[in-house]
């Protein structure tokens, strides 16, 4: 089991009003699996994913990865835990503007210290038909390309869980079949977890288990 979510629960104050976003939502994630999340705009999904990749607290529950006990780690393992065991892609990607695309596919390596892994680099790049434009700026690459060079710093360091939120969501349909393959494949590969939220059912569709998320819960959506 890869990843543990259990009486998950999450509200919003702005002062006056609460927003119950989640309420008592319990998610298991096993080894090699990939989950898909569908959800109207506004059902929680993003907010399921920080918390999933522990860049926001639940108000209560349970949440483990890999075995560890997310709130009992400090800020330090945490970032550790972070890189070693989870990869983002975020809708809008968050590419960094002054690194070329190598680099930024590059950087989680960087973070964690390990040795630098750029043939690894360079066979993803080529793999995704990247290799030309590695030295080129996000600016200067196309939506599909950033969002492919995106998932490549996902997976740089071999994650055991993939977090992607809306990863196609800016894309046209080729482009988003082309990414989405692309998950499959590294999901073949590498045998990877993904969990991925969308609000597109071809892309939900390459899900081994398809969730709705509704009313603060998840629901097996058939
Ligand atoms: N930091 C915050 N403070 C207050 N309310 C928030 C905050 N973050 C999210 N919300 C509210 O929580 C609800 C869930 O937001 P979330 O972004 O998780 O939805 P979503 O399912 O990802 O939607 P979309 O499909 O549009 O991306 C929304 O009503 C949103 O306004
Ligand atoms: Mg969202």
């Amino acid at each position: 089991m890869i990843l543990q979510a259990l009486d998950i629960n999450k509200s919003f104050t702005n002062g006056v009003s609460k927003l119950r976003v989640l309420t008592n939502l319990t998610l298991t994630v096993g080894g090699g699996e990939i989950v898909t999340i569908m959800g109207q705009s506004g059902a929680g999904k993003s907010t399921l994913l920080n918390i999933l990749g522990t860049l926001d607290s639940p108000d209560s529950g349970l949440l483990k990865i890999n075995g560890h006990n997310v709130e009992k780690l400090n800020e330090k393992e945490l970032c550790a835990l972070r890189n070693k065991e989870l990869g983002f892609v975020f809708q809008f990607h968050h590419l960094l503007p002054e690194f070329t695309a190598l680099e930024n596919i590059l950087m989680p390596n960087w973070i964690s210290g390990k040795n630098p892994i750029l043939p690894r680099a360079h066979d993803l790049l080529t793999k995704v038909g990247l290799m030309e434009r590695k030295d080129h700026y996000p600016s200067q690459l196309s939506g599909g390309e950033r969002s492919r060079v995106a998932v490549l710093r996902a997976m740089i360091n071999q994650p055991s869980l993939i977090l992607a939120d809306e990863p196609t969501g800016n894309l046209d349909v080729k482009n988003a079949r082309k990414l989405i393959d692309l998950f499959v494949e590294i999901n073949k590969d590498f045998g990877q977890s993904i969990v991925l939220t969308t609000h597109n059912p071809d892309v939900a569709g390459i899900g081994d288990r398809k969730l709705t998320l509704d009313d603060g819960q998840l629901t097996t959506c058939e």
